[in-house]
């Protein structure tokens, strides 16, 4: 029997938590800020949900997905991403019957049977948004500019966009021809996996990372130079967009994206700061996926991000978020003042403070080591010597001084304090 976490998973500790908390914080408010409102979805789908609307030739489907029957014998899936489950919300809360545009953001697990390594786990978590009923270019654009804001406000520097168009359906049946045409005289040195694809799903074969099978696509034709008038106009208006905000990208024509929904623009974020798994987020426009899950055709574009690569660039740059709030420890010696000390931290936390009381009745060297090794903020010691000049001490740990207050005095103190620090932030 073990007793290890399974492999592929991660236990955020408390000591980690405070970046968690201010990438949190963050991107409800930038969401929130563009319009987009929290959906919930389950953890576990249907699996068809994701099975043929992700792709049955994408390695989320045919190698990544937990599956499994419950116990009444339905069959189950993990969610592997967000925006198939999304898209089931949208449509079984008839939210196609509001008017244009329909915004959500999410943010959860996701899980997927992938080899581990650093910055590719079986349980991550992503933050996403999706725009439903709307095709102008803008959207897309607005989409990006949101990702953008929130790398922006989070300090991420070094981020590329990069992207594509992988047009509509029609001209990637197009495109689809004219890439088996280029391949079919190079079929044998393909790796199995793209040999697999050849036939079901040639556009997937782009997306595999063989060096040899890259080699041989490097001359491939491009996507952008197949795709219809109408694709292509939408291509130029989304960038028109982005040049008008600002967005800097590249254009990269190789890019496909690993999920098959995928329609016209295709984006990614790329840290320079990671290593293979270098993706911080990607999305794009998924036109049909709607119409797919039974609705009517109804435009989309969205994007995800997955936080714990967000986190290892941010930590990579040395960039560290701002401190948690103040943190006061509260030292009484003996039973009456250990009653005032509860009441004064009650009085602390209407500030939101984290004020607590030491009530272990260790000496007074050992809770100074032990604030300091906990960073607390300040000590404030109430022990009879003080009691009798009706003071408290107040000791600043970073500082490393203390100064005699009364009680009134040190409240003043501590909620100037916590204000100065939020303006920080
Ligand atoms: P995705 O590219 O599969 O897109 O995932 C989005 C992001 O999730 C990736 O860029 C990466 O940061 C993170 N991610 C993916 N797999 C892992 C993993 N095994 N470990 C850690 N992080 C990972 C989607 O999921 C689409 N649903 C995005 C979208 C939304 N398209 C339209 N709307």
């Amino acid at each position: 029997m073990s007793f290890k976490l399974p492999r592929g998973t991660r236990d955020i500790l408390p000591a980690d938590m405070s970046i968690w908390y201010y990438l949190e914080s963050k991107l409800h408010a930038v969401s929130r800020r563009y319009g987009y409102r929290e959906i919930r979805t389950p953890i576990f789908e249907h699996t068809e949900v994701f099975s043929r609307s992700v792709g049955e030739d994408t390695d989320i489907v045919a190698k990544e997905m937990y599956s499994f029957r419950d116990r009444g014998d339905r069959h189950i899936t993990l969610r592997p991403e967000g925006t198939a489950a999304i898209t089931r919300a949208y449509l079984e809360h008839r939210f196609d019957a509001q008017p244009p545009p329909v915004k959500f953001y999410y943010y959860g697990p996701m899980f997927r049977y992938d080899r581990p390594q650093q910055g590719r786990y079986r349980q991550f978590y992503q933050f996403g948004i999706e725009c439903f009923g709307v095709d102008h270019p803008a959207a897309d654009a607005e989409v990006i500019a949101l990702t953008t804001d929130f790398l922006e406000e989070i300090g991420l520097e070094d981020v590329e966009l990069q992207i594509n168009s992988v047009g509509c359906s029609q001209c990637r049946s197009i495109y689809r021809q004219k890439l088996v045409d280029y391949l079919a005289p190079h079929r044998e040195q393909l790796c199995n996996y793209c040999h697999q694809r050849f036939d079901s799903n040639p556009l997937r074969m782009l997306d595999c990372k063989k060096v040899e099978c890259q080699e041989i696509f490097q001359y491939a034709p491009e996507i952008t130079t197949v795709i219809c008038e109408e694709c292509h106009k939408h291509f130029s208006d989304v960038q028109r967009h982005l040049q008008n905000l600002n967005i800097e990208y590249e254009i990269n024509t190789r890019l496909v994206r690993g999920l098959d929904y995928y329609t016209r623009t295709a984006f990614e974020f790329i840290s320079s700061a990671l290593g293979a798994q270098n993706s911080i987020g990607g999305g794009g426009r998924y036109d049909n996926l709607v119409e797919f899950f039974g609705g009517k055709q109804t435009p989309a574009v969205g994007m995800a991000m997955g936080m714990e690569r967000i986190i290892l660039s941010l930590h990579e740059q040395k960039q560290f978020p701002p401190h948690d709030n103040l943190q006061v420890l509260i030292s009484a010696e003996g039973e009456k003042l250990l009653f005032k000390a509860m009441e004064l931290a009650g009085k602390l936390r209407k500030y939101d403070i984290t004020a607590e009381v030491d009530y272990t009745g260790r000496s007074l060297k050992s809770l100074m080591k032990y604030a300091d090794k906990h960073n607390y903020s300040y000590v404030l010691i109430w022990g009879e010597w003080e009691q009798k000049k009706d003071k408290i001490t107040v000791r600043n740990m970073q500082a490393g001084d203390q100064e005699e207050l009364s009680e009134q005095q040190v409240v003043e103190l501590m909620k100037r304090t916590t204000c100065m620090q939020r303006e920080d932030k």
